[in-house]
């Protein structure tokens, strides 16, 4: 979501996992090419996420619930751009957006209001959620109290999911096949396709077993793959990952500033259910158990659903205070037309600042218009390709 045609990279990263063609638009964005019943259309991101939150909008109307209004999760590294990007797909989908909740404030809603018995007044509990899913790492640190949260850290990979490792096993087993039978499944869309599902099963079914089957029945050119798996094949094949996960999570726990001082490690996305995985987080929490109090699947959305409620008139909710982290450090730009001088540049809002929060600024000089410019600042860490500016004023 919000990507546009300068965000080369990560466009080639998500071309591994997508099977229609992406083309560029005349606005620079990205779109999808796809034929319908025998007719070529391209569809934008945002319109293709329109139709998953009509279908979304069906759900609640058919439970007897209106759905004019939505609280939407965005991925917690998504800037000013990819942001806009859901708040346009609401729109086209006739939905308003009541708020964007980034889906580590999210689990940390439902981690707090429903906990309310087990917390106090005056000492904080501190918590660290590791969010590992099919396409992502979120690692947030957090401290509660009753009715009250504050994020203190929060860094998330958008490139290290379980798909990676898929991919990685995609990778061997299709030079494997290509090897034997002298046709490559990699390039084929559909076969493609066939081969990430079944690695993702076998994968899945590496977790609980030290040993698993692959297959995947007349892949390609009547042939067929079939392979018997260890698990320690799979970690051998996947250790600078795994190695790549460990700093990560390792670097976020030395900047979160609580070393020693957590008092629960909760994780959340299913691709923490892999042994590896597991092993490597008791190595960076030692002597802590690893938590799994929250229902990955339903999480998210039930932190977005308390959000709801509080923002809508129709519900009494229990007041609980938020304090969210912000990652990305912001500045502001500005110039009267008729002085001399050169632009000046402030910084607004530092990394971690905590936010809801409110500056405000007064200009001393009146002389003509005033030129205005909020931007991300340039050593933010803002996806290469996407804008750093954030919005551009004359008063
Ligand atoms: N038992 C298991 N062992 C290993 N991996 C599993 C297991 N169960 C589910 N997974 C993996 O977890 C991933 C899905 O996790 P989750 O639902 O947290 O991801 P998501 O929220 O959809 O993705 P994102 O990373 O974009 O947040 C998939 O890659 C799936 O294969
Ligand atoms: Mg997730």
């Amino acid at each position: 979501m919000g990507l546009n045609w300068d965000c080369v990279d990560q466009i080639e990263e998500e071309k591994k996992f997508i099977t229609y063609k992406v083309v560029e638009l005349e606005n620079k964005k990205v779109g999808f090419e796809l034929v319908v019943r025998g007719e070529k259309m391209v569809l934008t991101p945002e319109q293709v996420m329109a139709s998953f939150l009509r279908r979304a909008k069906t759900y609640f109307e058919n439970a007897g619930m209106m759905a004019k209004e939505m609280v939407i999760s965005v991925p917690t590294y998504a800037s000013n751009a990819e942001r806009q990007a859901y708040l346009d797909a609401a729109e086209i989908a006739g939905i308003k957006c009541v708020r964007l909740l980034n889906e580590s404030t999210a689990i940390g809603y439902n981690y707090g209001f429903f906990r309310k018995a087990d917390l106090t007044k005056d000492v904080p509990r501190k918590v660290a959620f590791v969010d590992f899913g099919h396409s992502k790492l979120c690692v947030t640190f957090a401290q509660f109290l009753q009715g009250k949260m504050k994020i203190i850290y929060t860094y998330s990979d958008r490139n290290m999911g379980a798909r990676q490792i898929d991919y990685l096993l995609f990778d061997l087993f299709g030079g494997e096949f290509n090897k034997k039978y002298g046709c490559d499944p990699r390039p084929n869309v559909r076969c493609r396709l066939r081969l990430l599902d079944a690695i993702e099963k076998m994968r899945k079914l590496l977790t609980s077993n030290k040993e698993a089957d692959i297959n995947c029945d007349s892949l390609m050119e009547d042939e067929d793959f079939h392979k018997h798996f260890k698990r320690t094949d799979l970690e051998e094949l996947i250790t600078p990952f795994l190695e790549r996960f460990k700093t990560v999570v390792s670097e976020a726990y030395e900047k979160s500033g609580l070393k020693d001082k957590l008092d629960f490690i909760e994780l959340v996305g299913d691709a923490t259910r892999m042994p590896a995985i597991q092993e490597i987080l008791k190595e960076i929490f030692p002597g802590k158990e690893l938590s799994r109090t929250l229902n990955s699947q339903e999480t998210v959305a039930r932190g977005c659903a308390l959000q709801a409620a509080m923002l809508s008139p129709n519900f009494m909710v229990q007041n609980f205070e938020v304090q969210d982290f912000q990652q990305h450090p912001i500045q502001i730009q500005y110039k009267f037309s008729n002085s001399e001088g050169a632009l000046t540049e402030s910084d607004i809002f530092t990394i971690g600042t905590s936010y809801p929060s409110t500056k405000t600024i007064t200009f001393a000089n009146k002389l003509g218009a005033l030129d205005l410019l909020i931007k991300y600042h340039e050593a933010s860490e803002i996806l290469p390709g996407l804008p750093k500016q954030i919005a551009q004023y004359r008063i």
